[in-house]
């Protein structure tokens, strides 16, 4: 399996770290437009490979898409991460142009590609992507659930004391501070629900602190997380390329599902060789269903700033 990574930065390079390591990929081929920097990060990760154990193939390019021919999944990382105080809705503005673009590109030099939209406002970057692409919905893929579940796992895990392995839950909805629907309702420590275990006073302040995870750390570290994003990025690309059938909430382009349509937003779907092979419907309670269509409303808002 071919992957190339668009966007040599923290994000970007992390992607293709955990890719390289999980050695599910022949070629990694990491693109940016600053002269030499994607080649410096590849070569600096080849030379892991010995200690890391692994015998993928990684690359880098600058500005050439021609060497990102063949690809079998795409992950657009470019464009601004967001500052500390920032929504990711404020980055726009750059990232619209620089999301178009590149998508463009690759799907130039490969017309059957899997494009994994990772820039900021991702349902919004992914929605764009939809829209100005042929690219069917499928392969179509915005990641942010995935990262926001397992901020939701690591703070349930915090709260109940409990080792992140004994912790399941999901976050749907929109990938923004205000707009992500952690599925308290839902979230289990080895199929017994957290409600069990903490009151319901500190499990919503579990969900508080989950959908800010992202501007936690962008305020620590003065710009946006990479690791937990990289990382969420290689499971994703990994249940492609092994075409696992694993469930994974991402921002999907949805055509009445969950009594939405004409969006992209972070839903359960299973993740497989076509990318997405189906959205799964999940019964949610009326308090979930409620946040969903307020956190659709406030991604819309952001889909009206696109020049469509
Ligand atoms: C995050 O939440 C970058 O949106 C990404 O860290």
């Amino acid at each position: 399996m071919k992957v190339t990574i668009v966007g040599a930065g923290a994000v970007g390079a992390s992607c293709a770290e955990y890719i390289a390591i999980k050695d599910f990929a022949s070629e990694v081929v990491i693109l940016d437009i600053k002269e030499g920097f994607a080649e410096g990060k590849a070569m600096d990760l080849m030379q892991t490979a010995s200690l890391n154990g692994f015998d993928t193939k990684i690359t880098g390019v600058t500005n050439d898409y021609s060497k990102t021919a063949g690809s079998d999944v795409a992950v657009i990382t470019s464009g601004i991460p967001r500052k500390p105080g920032m929504t990711r809705e404020e980055l726009i503005g750059i990232n619209a142009g620089i999301v178009k673009s590149v998508a463009s590109s690759l799907i130039e030099h490969s017309p059957n590609v899997i494009i994994m939209v990772v820039s900021n406002p991702m349902d919004t970057m992914t929605y764009l992507v939809h829209k100005t692409t042929d690219l069917p919905k499928n392969r179509i893929i915005g990641m942010g659930g995935a990262l926001d579940s397992a901020r939701f796992k690591y703070r349930l895990a915090e709260a109940l004391d409990a080792p992140i392995s004994d912790i399941d839950g999901m976050v749907i909805g929109g990938h923004s501070d205000t707009g992500m629907v952690p599925l308290t309702a839902h979230a289990t420590r080895n199929s017994i629900k957290v409600s069990e275990f903490i009151s319901e006073e500190r499990l919503n302040q579990v969900a508080e602190d989950t959908k800010v995870g992202g501007a936690t750390l962008t305020k620590l570290l003065g710009t946006s997380a990479w690791y937990a994003p990289g990382a969420a990025v290689s499971a994703m690309v990994q249940a492609i390329a092994c075409d696992q059938k694993k469930m994974f909430p991402c921002s999907t382009f949805l055509e009445g599902e969950y009594g939405l349509e004409d969006i992209c937003i972070g839903v359960p779907v299973l993740l497989g060789k076509n990318g997405i092979e189906k959205v799964v419907n999940i019964e949610l309670t009326e308090a979930e269903k409620a946040k969903m269509q307020e956190s659709a409303a406030g991604v819309r808002k952001t889909n009206d700033l696109l020049d469509l």
